[in-house]
């Protein structure tokens, strides 16, 4: 048995970010972020959206695909680092919203690998038993933890969500390999300081600025670069497949100069690469189910195809992951 797709979903807010705005809120230029970056535009979250409400579009809309409903689902897992609030879990509050009154919820922090880390996590679930549908998300509205004063870091991000509803079947279609890694030692290099027990909210951890995203950005490109290649040479090992076999390569949209660098490393031709960096920047944990919800939509993505996903954050987190896809 495999652990099989059954149907995707994402959800990104109207509202348009531009490179032309953000040149009149701090210093910086349309031709520098389109240059260093690939990003032209990102989607923002209205005032009052929440991260479940996004998460409730995308995963409606996996649902409808994938023919069941929500009293179907056995586990909801959403990986975020923008939770709707501390607790209770926005995978709980989703369940709520979609009336999964059968299915356990919880959420996963593991940064921009958050929606690979809880794939792989529904998949022990499905393959051991007792689960038969999953419902993983990764869902961010990173605008409300964007310091909007600091060029370094306010070009990069946007809002979204992405599903996927994970089902069993016999194969040859479905997850043939996966990868999780994680260095802890690097996690001050991608941080939100305040806000938990290290750094409490507080009237001095508001002023100076500590509930926003933290970056040392060149380091964290030159994780990326190292790690994409080695998560990749892991899962095609596993599964026994060559990168020449590969149809898709769905990489974390953080950087469209970390996506040419590995896809030229790996020896990727480029009309493999999903790209949506340009239209929706980096959105965390949403990046990867959004790209391949977008091109399953397009008609990108055919049954039968090998998709590789793979993904690197804040942790630092590292995985990847390789499906055949459909059911
Ligand atoms: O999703 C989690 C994973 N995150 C990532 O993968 C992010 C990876 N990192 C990156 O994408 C890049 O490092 C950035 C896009 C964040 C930065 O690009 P960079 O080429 O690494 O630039 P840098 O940080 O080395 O800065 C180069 C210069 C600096 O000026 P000086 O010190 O050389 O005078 C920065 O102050 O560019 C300056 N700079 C800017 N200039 C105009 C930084 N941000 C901006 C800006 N506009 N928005």
């Amino acid at each position: 048995m495999k652990v099989q797709v059954l149907g995707t979903g994402y959800a990104v807010p109207e509202r348009v970010l531009s490179n032309a705005e953000l040149e009149s809120m701090v210093d910086t230029s349309d031709e520098w972020i389109v240059s260093r970056t690939g990003i032209r535009e990102r989607r923002i979250a209205g005032k009052g959206v929440v991260t479940s409400d996004l998460a409730l579009r995308a995963a409606e809309e996996a649902l409808a695909r994938s023919g069941i409903s929500g009293a179907d689902l056995d586990l909801i897992i959403v990986a975020t680092v923008t939770p709707d609030m501390m607790f209770p879990s926005t995978a709980c509050i989703l369940q709520g919203k979609l009336g999964a009154t059968n299915a356990a919820a919880f959420d996963l922090s593991a940064g921009c690998t958050g929606f690979l880390y809880a794939m792989v996590v529904a998949e022990r679930f499905l393959l051991a038993g007792g689960v038969n549908h999953a419902l993983v998300i990764g869902a961010e509205i990173l605008s409300n933890i964007t310091d909007f004063t600091d060029r370094n870091t306010c070009i990069l991000f946007g809002d979204g969500a992405g599903a996927m509803v994970l089902g069993r079947g016999p194969g040859p279609n479905g997850i043939l390999s996966t990868y999780l890694g994680a260095d802890g030692n690097g996690g001050g290099l991608l941080h939100m300081p305040a806000g938990g027990s290290w750094m409490p909210a507080s009237v001095e951890t508001v002023a100076n600025r500590l509930h926003y995203i933290r970056m040392q950005g060149n380091e964290v490109f030159k994780f990326a670069v190292k790690v994409i290649p080695d998560c990749v040479s892991r899962v095609l090992s596993q599964a026994g497949i060559g990168i020449e076999e590969v149809d898709h390569l769905v990489l974390h949209q953080a950087n469209l100069r970390i996506m040419q660098t590995a896809a030229k490393r790996l020896n990727v031709p480029w009309d493999k690469v999903l790209v949506n960096i340009e239209r929706y920047g980096n959105i965390s944990a949403a990046s990867i189910p959004v790209a391949v919800a977008e091109a399953v939509d397009e008609d990108k993505i055919k049954s039968g195809e090998l998709v590789l996903m793979v993904g690197f954050g804040a942790g630092l987190t590292m995985g990847a992951a390789l499906v055949r896809w459909g059911r």
